[in-house]
Order: structure tokens, then C-alpha cells, then sequence
């Protein structure tokens, strides 16, 4: 059974004095929450992050990793960094990343597996811009960005590896894909697991949606039964809201 799992995204927000806040007053909010959850904060507010999440059933996460294990990469972090504070996922291929920093299928691969490397668990990120959409390029886009995110991975390693659908057009737009529309989509993506790698993997990967999820719609959302869990941007900042939907089956 695939276990749902909630996990917030952050972005580009928070000081490492506010993480430490804003974790202390989720805590014991989602204390009873019995799905899986994941916070991926900046790179800063891992520390802060790290120290206040101890002993709590809120894991920790990145929104990135480099590939290389270390040298001339400015900028960047290694899989053994983020490791070295307890990070147990990692944000790969969101679409701000793909759209704003040059990130591609074939890179998120490359950090995929140096994540894997590391024992940390990639969320690697797939969706379609409202163009392709329109043009009814959906398929054609998701099954090349999961067939080149994945490539090469083994059955044993998908037990690690998490994918969250984001339609471009519906993050931090307001702008939900209605459930019906997120649980086909996520279907299909479920049988380009089951054409190019196995049946099993496809069974068995969590699939999550991504795209303006919040309290007021976690519910519909999850009662789909592609739709494994949600990757939260906005609503993950705002303590209250983020354990609604962490509790949304309570
Ligand atoms: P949103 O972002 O929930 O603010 O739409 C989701 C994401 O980008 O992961």
C-alpha cells in the first residue's frame, strides 16, 4: 500500500529565526497526523530546521542537490552536505528550477542519482505549462520528463523515489486541476512506470499532486485514488493551514 505523504515546499522564504518559529508552532499540530510529512526548507534553514524537527514526526527536506561529490561547482551543494543534517528528501526538476535556472530531465537525473547515493529520497517534479496543455501536449511532455528523470533506475530504487505531478499553470495560481483531472493525469503517469520500468514500481511509487493545494481542497484531492499526497508551496507556510491539510483525514 502507498502510504500518503504531505510535503512542504518552502521556496525561497523564511530565515533560519522564523523556521525556527514556524516549526515549533507545527509540531505539535500534526502530532497526530498519520500520513508521512517532509518540510524542505532553504539551504540556511536546515540547521534551524534540523535541530527544532528532532525527535518529531516531521521529516526533513532540500528543494535541491548537485551531482558531483565535491569541487569547482560555485554555489552548489553535494548529496554528503545535505546528508551530514539529517536531510531524508530533496526537491528535484520543480518547474521554477526547470523554467528560471535551466534545469533539465537529463540533470535531475544526474542529482537523482547522486541524491540516491546519499540514502536521501528524491521528490522529483513533473508537469505541464498551460500551453502545452492547450495544445494537448500533456502526454508527450510528462512521458519524456519521467522517462529521462528516471532513467536507468532499478526497482529497488523506486522504493526511495517519490514524483510529484505540478501543472505549471496551477502553481501559485489559485488554480487547482480539478481531482478528476489530477487523477488521470497522475494515471497516466502511473502507466509510463508500468510500460518502461514494471508493474510493481508503478503499484508501488507514490505519485503526489502539486498545484495551489490547501486546506479547502486537500480533501477531494486526496480522496482520488491516483493522487498519493501533495507537494504544498504557499500553504506550507503558514503553520495552521499546512497541519489542516497534514490532519485532513482526522
Ligand atoms: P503552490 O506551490 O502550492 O504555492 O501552488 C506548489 C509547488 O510549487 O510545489
Amino acid at each position: 500500500m502507498r502510504k500518503p505523504f504531505i510535503a512542504g515546499n518552502w521556496k525561497m522564504n523564511k530565515t533560519s529565526a522564523e523556521t525556527k518559529e514556524i516549526l515549533a508552532e507545527l509540531k505539535p499540530l500534526v502530532a497526530e497526523a498519520t500520513c508521512d510529512m517532509a518540510i524542505c526548507v532553504p539551504f540556511t534553514d536546515l540547521s534551524a530546521a534540523r535541530k527544532e524537527l528532532r525527535g518529531s514526526n516531521i521529516k526533513l527536506g532540500a528543494q535541491n542537490v548537485h551531482w558531483a561529490e565535491s569541487g569547482a561547482f560555485t554555489g552548489e551543494i553535494s548529496a554528503a552536505m545535505l546528508k551530514e543534517q539529517r536531510v531524508d528528501y530533496v526537491i528535484l526538476g520543480h518547474s521554477e528550477r526547470r523554467q528560471y535556472f535551466g534545469e533539465t530531465s537529463e540533470t535531475v537525473n544526474k542529482r537523482a542519482v547522486a541524491a540516491l547515493g546519499s540514502r536521501i529520497r528524491p521528490i522529483v517534479c513533473v508537469g505541464e505549462t498551460l500551453i502545452e496543455r492547450e495544445t494537448g501536449h500533456t502526454e508527450e511532455v510528462l512521458y519524456a520528463q519521467v522517462t529521462e528523470s528516471l532513467k536507468g533506475f532499478k526497482t529497488r530504487d523506486f522504493e526511495k523515489i517519490i514524483i510529484a505531478y505540478e501543472p505549471v499553470w496551477a502553481i501559485g495560481t489559485g488554480k487547482t486541476a480539478t481531482p478528476e483531472e489530477a487523477n488521470e493525469t497522475i494515471a497516466f503517469i502511473r502507466g509510463v512506470l508500468a510500460t518502461k520500468f514494471s508493474k510493481l514500481v508503478a503499484e508501488n511509487t507514490r505519485i503526489l499532486y502539486g498545484g495551489s493545494m490547501n486546506a479547502g481542497n486537500v480533501k477531494q484531492l486526496m480522496a482520488m485514488p491516483e493522487i498519493d499526497g501533495g507537494l504544498i508551496g504557499g500553504a506550507s507556510l503558514k503553520p495552521e493551514e499546512f497541519a489542516r491539510i497534514c490532519n485532513y483525514n482526522l
